[in-house]
């Protein structure tokens, strides 16, 4: 595996070296092609400048010239196509073994179902190395785009349709400590690269890649959940509520979360309401539900959670005093 280099990021998946192979070639025929054509442009400019040749005398034909500059460039041309279709057909069609998982696309996080999960885990993606893992994409609102720059793998995430992505992960990033319930490591980045509003370039998440059996590990660790304040904190940054929610007291797109619990809030269309664990429940998971007034036009995605995790969310707002 490949180190990164000036252009490139460090090769990462079984599909990098083949996806870097065709551009270094595209890219040093370039190179070699802009030196010989700005080369000849400077020469000819020198040799036939108007003092030594006052008199233009272009030549009529030159049949081997002219063989040359047609044949030369399809010696290139085939080779580009048939290495770019090759890794492009490689990168479409995930193999028939690959792990499936979900992964949805919302302003502004993304959220990953392992397999046989019901309930999200946001902003995390593990996967166990070698073994090809096929993602399943789809929006909940606008355009994204997915992309792993490590893998060379990137694609359209468009409401109303699925689209997906595949890749085998080549080199352990990460490992999970059985003791801490925590992943510990160099994990590498997933961009959001399609423009989708106010907080597109916080639309981040991390890829952790793991080893089969921390993996396995982890899967058990994420299915018994119990909620603390900080596992509350930690949901709160991971699924993007920080882009629209300060907890200092600032209202962004959203109300501030600090000092709301307990607090009597007027209500979008008339009314008020006392800010209580059933308040927080229904605006996490029925966001429109009951807005606060002033607020109207902010449009927050629902969330699929588990109670257990609202509880640890609510532990965490209610700690914001
Ligand atoms: Cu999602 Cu940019």
């Amino acid at each position: 595996m490949k180190e990164a280099t000036v252009q490139m990021p460090r090769q990462m998946s079984t599909l990098a070296e083949g996806v870097d192979d065709v551009y270094y070639f595209i890219f040093w025929v370039s190179v070699v092609l802009f030196v010989a054509v700005i080369g000849a442009t400077v020469w000819f400019l020198i040799a036939y400048r108007r003092e030594k040749n006052p008199q233009s005398t272009p030549p009529g034909h030159h049949d081997v010239l002219e063989l040359f500059w047609t044949f030369a460039p399809l010696i290139l041309l085939v080779p580009m196509f048939h290495w770019g279709f090759r890794d492009y057909v490689k990168a479409m069609v995930a193999p028939t073994d690959s792990m499936e998982l979900r992964i949805k696309a919302k302003q502004w996080a993304w959220d990953i179902y392992h397999p046989e999960m019901t309930e999200p885990v946001p902003g995390e993606l593990v996967v166990p190395i070698g073994r090809p893992v096929k993602a399943i994409l789809s929006s909940e609102d606008v355009l994204h785009s997915f992309f792993v720059p490590e893998f060379r793998v990137k694609r359209d995430v468009v409401p109303g349709m699925y689209t997906s992505v595949w890749f085998e992960a080549t080199v352990i990033t990460s490992r999970f400590n059985a003791a801490t319930k925590k992943l510990e490591g160099a994990p590498i980045d997933l961009f959001c690269t399609e423009y989708c509003g106010k907080s597109h370039s916080q639309m981040l998440a991390t890829v952790h890649i793991v080893s089969e059996q921390d993996y396995e590990a982890y899967i058990k660790a994420i299915s018994d959940f119990e909620p603390t304040q900080d596992k509350g904190k930690e949901l709160f940054a991971k699924n993007g509520c920080t882009a629209c929610h300060s907890v200092d007291g600032t209202p962004l797109i959203g109300p501030t979360l600090k000092g709301l619990f307990g607090k009597t809030e007027s209500l979008d269309g008339g009314g008020t309401i006392t800010v209580d664990e059933n308040y927080i429940r229904e605006s996490i998971l029925k966001p429109e539900a009951k807005k606060v007034a002033g607020f109207s036009n902010a449009v927050m995605p629902p969330f699929v959670m588990s109670d257990k995790k609202i509880e640890a969310l609510i532990m965490y707002i209610k700690s914001l005093k």
